[in-house]
């Protein structure tokens, strides 16, 4: 028999019996890889034959079932994490989590192997580093429990018969990248091994009830190395995202079947390996100057408001094309604002290179940040100053109308907690607090004063 190979598509999982340069599927560039099928001719004749192979299933009454215990979970010493797990690790289920190498993946799952290990047995399997590098970073971490365990190994099979022991209560997984199974010859990384030795763990840790957590290493576009499906065979997908040297590290559930996905835990690298930060917004404000181009955004992470100081610097260019760019927001949103400002106001921006910085490594994704970008920019352009005291937010429309922002409620109380006087909003909260925003041109005319 000739063993046949195919094209699949690392981004979408998609095959091909020949290369193409981009995947029809999703449209991805240069994303096929080659791949040898296994015994494609055995499982043809078994679909030719029309037969059915399988057997019927046993089933149960579902009223007859019992419930699994919601209460059992594995809590983490973070309580933000635990929030974000909807109460903690639950029993039996398998967790990703992503994010860019070195951002901080291994040193937060040491954190909660070592408080889990204080009363169930954990192993901790990496196929990246030695036990002597682990251990190293254990000890820093204060991981010294005796009922903490290391395995260095990179096969699916064994891993996932480890699991099924049902020795241990969770079980730590660094990373899915590395791992291969015996029966695919495709290398490490790929569709096919990263889905077969996910779908091989799943089935185990479900049937000896162990909590599994998976790594896995995503790309700079921020998805994931190997194929999303990974992500639709887990219970919970955990994203580990911020600047991977300083700044703050967020991470949020993309997925929770057993939580709400609204939550984010907020994170500080310090020595002693990941740190909760329990109050973002006075550390975020802590370095504050109060100049021109700077804005307070009331904003909101998932459920929980921050505080944070968007930035602009506006230059006169000096070459033909003015130059743009945005950290931590996102650049097409802000040549967008930027039109509308310049239709909208008298503000000349064609000739002018303009900057947008979100302070402290935050990346913005929340449509009531687009007032304060407005405001930070004009305030740059005009040398004008918005009052220390005040925050901002609200959408901007493309006729430079102020439109309404979510759970205004919550970017209030923040404020006041904060020790602001006043926000500048959306007309339709009705609140004292609010000083509302009708347009961008009559809130830039009332509220940036000549410094
Ligand atoms: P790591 O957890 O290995 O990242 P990942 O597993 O996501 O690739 O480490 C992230 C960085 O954190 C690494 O550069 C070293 C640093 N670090 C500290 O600053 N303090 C510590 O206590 C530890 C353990 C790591
Ligand atoms: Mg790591």
């Amino acid at each position: 028999m000739k063993s046949r190979v195919q094209f699949v598509c690392q981004q979408c999982g998609a095959n091909y019996s020949k290369w193409v340069g981009q995947c029809n599927n999703c449209g991805e560039w240069n994303s096929l890889v080659e791949q040898v099928v296994e015994n494609a001719s055995d499982k043809k004749s078994a679909l030719e034959k029309g037969k059915l192979s399988g057997k019927t299933l046993e089933f149960v009454k579902l009223n007859s079932v019992v419930p699994s215990d919601e209460k059992a979970r594995l809590t983490t010493e973070f309580e933000d994490l635990n929030t974000v797990l909807g109460g903690g690790i639950l029993e039996g289920s398998v967790s990703l989590l992503t994010g860019q190498p070195g951002i901080g993946k291994s040193t937060l799952l040491m954190q909660i192997c070592a408080e889990v290990a204080k009363s169930r047995d954990v192993l901790y399997i990496s196929g990246e580093e030695s036990a002597g590098q682990v251990r190293l970073r254990a000890q820093r971490l204060g991981a010294n429990s005796e009922r903490l365990n290391f395995a260095a190994s990179t096969s699916g099979n064994d891993i996932a018969k480890t699991i099924e022991s049902g020795e241990f209560d969770l079980v730590i997984v660094d990373s899915i990248q590395t791992l291969a199974m015996d029966e695919i010859s495709s290398a490490p990384g790929t569709v096919s091994q990263v889905t077969n030795c996910g779908n091989l763990m799943i089935r185990a840790a479900k049937s000896s009830n162990t909590a599994v957590v998976i790594v896995g290493h995503v790309t700079k576009e921020g998805t994931l190395a190997g194929p999303k499906v990974l992500e639709h065979l887990v219970d919970v997908v955990l994203n580990f995202e911020g600047d991977r040297y300083g700044g703050f590290k967020m991470v949020r559930a993309i997925k929770n079947r057993f939580g709400s996905t609204n939550e984010v835990a907020i994170f500080e690298m310090a020595e002693t390996g990941l740190v909760e930060v329990q109050n973002p917004s006075a550390a975020l404000l802590a370095e504050r100057t109060n100049t021109d181009g700077s804005v307070i955004l009331a904003t909101l992470e998932g459920n929980r408001p921050i505080l944070v100081e968007i930035q602009a610097l506006v230059t006169p260019s000096n070459y033909g094309y003015p130059k743009r760019t945005a950290s931590g927001f996102d650049l097409n949103r802000m040549n967008l604002l930027i039109a509308v400002l310049e239709r909208r106001t008298k503000l000349k921006l064609s000739d002018k290179d303009i900057f947008v910085n979100v302070v402290g490594g935050m990346r913005i994704n929340d449509s009531a940040a687009d007032l304060a970008v407005c405001m930070a920019i004009a305030s740059a352009v005009a040398g004008r100053q918005l009052d220390e005291k005040y925050v901002v937010f609200g959408e901007v429309g493309l006729g430079g109308e102020i439109r309404s922002a979510f759970r205004p409620a919550q970017r209030i109380a923040e404020a006041k907690k904060l020790g602001f006087l006043n926000a500048i909003g959306p007309r339709t909260v009705h609140d004292p607090f609010v000083l509302p925003a009708k347009d961008l041109r009559e809130t830039l005319n009332s509220f940036l004063k000549q410094a």
